[in-house]
């Protein structure tokens, strides 16, 4: 497959019709991809994120597959909130048989000088966030025998400079992955999580180029250049087909190789390159 190639192309446009999808952060970035792609192949998405305006948007873009979708605001801190908004899709839909817990913050900043919340803010909504997406969807998984998927990071098992609460909230679910993959898996409830690369056109990338532009990410990628978030799709829709019915547990990588080589050259220069800009920024105020 390259890059390229439309999901519909490869795999039949049926392949998940009928199924119900809840994609948390699903109004941009790689989630909408995702949105898009499980839409594509017959999927009813219901795509949650905090700004009703950006999920009305993106939704009315998705519904032109012909399935049905649903805007479902929530902040994903909110498990109240999350609740009520899975509940939502599960009625809309008559079940849920997948969740996509991809709702994420990122910004640089070194250990030594974030400060708490910040910290906290990352965890919160990574971490938590993804918590609270499994446990509203369990009892509905529960009944689907559906599956989970997390996007993770390669942060979760790279050290990678001024990460460190990236790091930390990945590394989580990841963890996190693993645990509901053993403990729910006797309910007939898979648990995945994909690893992106650097994804152009994505939020997360542009705040993590920023520093250093893509060409210093793109030469430590062995494929040799940015993934385009169809491509994490396409994996999305597959570990949440019947395709991979005795997958579970499983952290599948999709970043052109970039985690082989370790990320020790690329994170010092991103760290030179941060380090010089607030060194900057202090000495330019008053
Ligand atoms: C240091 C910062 C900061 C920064 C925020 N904070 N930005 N600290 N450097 N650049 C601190 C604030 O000072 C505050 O702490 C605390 O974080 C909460 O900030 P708020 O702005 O109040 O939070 P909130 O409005 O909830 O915004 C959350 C956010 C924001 C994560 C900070 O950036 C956001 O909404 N991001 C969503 C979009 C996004 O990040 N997309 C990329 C995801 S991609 P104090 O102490 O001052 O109160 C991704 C992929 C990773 O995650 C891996 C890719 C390979």
């Amino acid at each position: 497959m390259t890059g390229a190639s439309r999901l519909t192309d490869l795999v039949s446009p049926t392949l998940l019709t009928g199924r119900a999808v809840f994609v948390t952060g699903g109004g941009s970035g790689i989630n909408y991809a995702i949105a898009d792609a499980f839409a594509s192949v017959g999927a009813n998405v219901a795509i949650c994120g905090r700004t009703p305006e950006k999920l009305d948007a993106a939704a009315e873009t998705l519904r032109r597959h012909g399935t049905r979708i649903l805007a479902a605001p929530a902040d994903v801190r909110d498990a109240e909130a999350l609740d009520a908004a899975v509940d939502l899709a599960a009625t809309e839909f008559g079940g849920l048989d997948t969740v996509v817990a991809g709702a994420a913050g990122n910004f640089y900043a070194p250990a030594e000088s974030i400060s708490p919340n910040g910290f906290r803010t990352v965890v919160d909504i990574d971490l938590l966030g993804s918590f609270h997406t499994a446990r509203a969807a369990f009892d509905h998984l529960k009944v689907s025998h559906g599956s989970i998927l997390f996007v993770s990071a390669g942060q979760a098992y790279l050290s990678f400079s001024h990460q460190a609460h990236v790091g930390a909230a990945k590394a989580g679910i990841e963890n996190l992955m693993a645990n509901l993959a053993l403990e729910w898996g006797r309910h007939g409830i898979r648990s995945n999580s994909i690893v992106p690369g650097p994804i152009e056109g994505t939020e997360g990338m542009k705040r993590l180029a920023e520093p250093v532009g893509t060409d210093a990410w793109t030469a430590a990628v062995p494929l040799g250049r940015f993934g385009r978030a169809e491509e994490i799709a396409a994996m999305a829709v597959v570990l949440s087909s019947p395709l991979a019915s005795y997958i579970t547990g499983a952290r599948v990588v999709v970043d052109g190789g970039l985690g082989l080589s370790g990320l020790g050259a690329l994170s010092r220069t991103i760290a030179e390159a941060v380090t010089a800009s607030r060194t900057e920024k202090e000495a330019s105020k008053p």
